[in-house]
């Protein structure tokens, strides 16, 4: 009774806490903080200083002097350093909430697939301390299917592939409970250093992360052009001549940026295979006649899901709004007290 009171009256929250980007949903209010999960720290011996959160601190990644380090605290999907992940959690919170709310939040957040009882206690915790009076973790297939529309209730196969910075997470959910998951090391992080290699094969020039994930925006594609004579599409950018030392700067072409590509692409079906090798022939049966959706900011890379298509020759949907499947599927389960039940009891 007195929870579904404070529930009217709160501001109750849906985080996903992604490896990219952090996103904060409020009750009523849809998506209120999309940030970057990069905090800027300043050590000095034992003691830290936080010197900027989010899209200040991704300005900084690459640039800073030695004794400051703009830091990714979530590496692959899971927590790498559970301190700065507090910190992003802290301060999108309160960016969410703005002053100290009257009613202490519920805040339901997204967790990774084969998240570890320790890491989850450390995430409930990091979420209490950030003033949450109730937690929630539910699985980020289901977030994301949710997100996606997908009648994750009924008895048939509801397929998300979750591509994402870190990892690709895959989920088939059905009757409200993730059958089959997986977690695939190939994501939008490994296009981005794949990017970095070929450039510094084909052009003997060092370029940034940063620089290499601009160049997949800007002319990254799955496959390769299909007109004669190739398509002549290609970005100049700048790095350090590995040679000379010295900085210049190199016309990077779609072509050797499909070819870079390719390695992550088939990591990522190949991990589709194998979870569909391990699904119980009943959903397989669903999959082959209704595919899957994938989401996550990789879902955006142009030609992917003709790329996937082929490559699984199932029917592949793109979700409507790919970077924000997963917080805006966990804010439904905010209106939904029967599914969120549902859902982290199985999770
Ligand atoms: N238009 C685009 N084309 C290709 N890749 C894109 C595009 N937009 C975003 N991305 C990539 O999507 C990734 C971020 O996606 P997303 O925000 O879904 O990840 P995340 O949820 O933070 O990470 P994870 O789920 O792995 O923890 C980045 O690697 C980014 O470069
Ligand atoms: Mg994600």
């Amino acid at each position: 009774m007195l929870d579904q009171a404070l529930g009217r009256f709160g501001h109750d929250l849906a985080i996903d806490l992604g490896t990219s980007n952090t996103l904060v949903c409020v009750r009523g209010r849809g998506l209120v903080v999309e940030e970057p999960s990069v905090v800027a720290v300043e050590r000095d011996g034992d003691s830290m200083h936080v010197v900027a959160v989010g899209t200040e601190a991704r300005r900084m990644v690459g640039r800073t002097p030695e004794h400051i380090q703009a830091v990714r605290p979530i590496r692959d999907g899971i927590i790498a350093d559970f301190a700065l992940a507090e910190v992003l959690l802290r301060t999108a919170v309160e960016q969410a909430l703005g002053q100290k709310p009257f009613v202490k939040p519920r805040i339901i957040v997204c967790v990774p697939v084969g998240t570890t009882d320790v890491e989850r206690r450390a995430i409930q915790d990091s979420a209490r301390k950030a003033g949450a009076r109730e937690i929630h973790l539910v699985g980020k297939p289901t977030a994301a299917a949710l997100g996606a529309g997908l009648p994750i209730h009924e008895a048939s196969a509801n397929m998300v592939v979750d591509i994402g910075g870190g990892t690709t997470e895959l989920g088939i959910i059905s009757m409200g409970g993730e059958v089959v998951t997986a977690s695939i090391h190939a994501a939008g992080d490994h296009m981005d250093r794949a990017i970095v290699a070929a450039v510094q094969q084909h052009h003997n020039t060092l370029i940034g992360e940063r620089t290499a994930e601009e160049i997949k925006f800007r002319i990254g594609h799955a496959l390769p052009a299909a007109d004669s004579p190739p398509d002549p599409a290609a970005v100049r950018v700048k790095g350090r001549d590995l040679g000379t030392g010295i900085p210049r700067d190199v016309a990077v072409t779609r072509a050797t940026i499909t070819h870079a590509l390719q390695p992550v692409l088939h990591d990522i079906v190949e991990g589709i295979r194998r979870a569909l090798a391990r699904t119980p022939p009943e959903l397989c049966a669903d999959i082959y006649d209704r595919g899957f959706v994938v989401c996550g900011g990789g879902a955006l890379l142009r030609g992917l899901v003709d790329f996937l298509r082929d490559a699984t020759g199932l029917p592949v949907i793109q979700a409507e709004d790919p970077l924000r499947c997963a917080a805006l599927g966990a804010s439904r389960l905010l209106d939904d007290p029967e599914t969120l039940q549902r859902v982290t009891a199985n999770a």
